[in-house]
């Protein structure tokens, strides 16, 4: 063979190779829907958080600057724990369905914000399992936590949990939980 035809058909094999390559094909459309989204299965309801204080939570480590401890604020560096009883109603004698525990430790300087973690258990008609939420938490707004995943029947969700404070007065606060939870196709 000439030199030149092993060099052409050198050359065919290689374009022929890489045009077959996936990394080198039309994508596909259909891996891109217009409304990814639309399929996805999701639950939505509300429950409430009661928190007593010295009962269901408390200071472990004391704040080092800012304000000091009131029905609103914690000093910076604040550590608090908690267990909490979630229910499906603001009365808590309401139907317990939950808990949630966790720590909150206060971030910002004002006294007002704090980073929370927490693991939330639920026992809902359907769905047994736990939901793992991690964000930031403003002691008198409405805060989004997002869901960083979940075990059981909550296996690899997304979505988010806003906490809203419904009563700060006395030794019981409480708080609004709203869930917005999304399963992915593959769970
Ligand atoms: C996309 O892929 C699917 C499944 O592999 C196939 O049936 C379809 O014909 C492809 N569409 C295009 C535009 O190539
Ligand atoms: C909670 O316990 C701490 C430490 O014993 C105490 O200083 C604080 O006053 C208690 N708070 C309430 C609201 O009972
Ligand atoms: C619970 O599951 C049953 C059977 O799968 C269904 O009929 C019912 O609507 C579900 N209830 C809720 C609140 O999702």
């Amino acid at each position: 063979m000439a030199p030149s035809l092993i060099l052409s058909s050198l050359f065919t094999l290689i374009l022929s190779s890489l045009l077959s390559s996936p990394a080198l094909a039309e994508p596909n459309a259909t891996h891109h829907p217009r409304h990814p989204h639309r399929h996805l299965r999701s639950l939505h309801f509300s429950l409430f958080q009661h928190e007593t204080i010295n009962k269901t939570g408390y200071f472990i480590v004391p704040g080092v600057a800012g304000p000091g401890v009131s029905q609103t604020t914690t000093p910076f560096g604040t550590m608090f724990v908690f267990h909490d009883p979630l229910t499906t109603a603001p009365d808590r004698a309401s139907k317990l369905v939950g808990t949630s525990e966790g720590t909150s430790i206060t971030s910002g300087l004002d006294g007002l914000r704090s980073i929370s973690i927490a693991k939330i258990s639920l026992r809902l008609r359907n769905h047994t399992g736990s939901l793992s939420i991690v964000g930031g938490t403003h002691n008198v707004k409405p805060s989004n936590h997002p869901i960083v995943g979940g075990t059981g029947d909550f296996l690899f969700v997304q979505g988010y949990v806003t906490s809203s404070p419904v009563d700060l007065v006395g030794i019981t606060v409480v708080y609004k939980l709203e869930f917005h939870i999304y399963w992915p196709p593959y769970a």
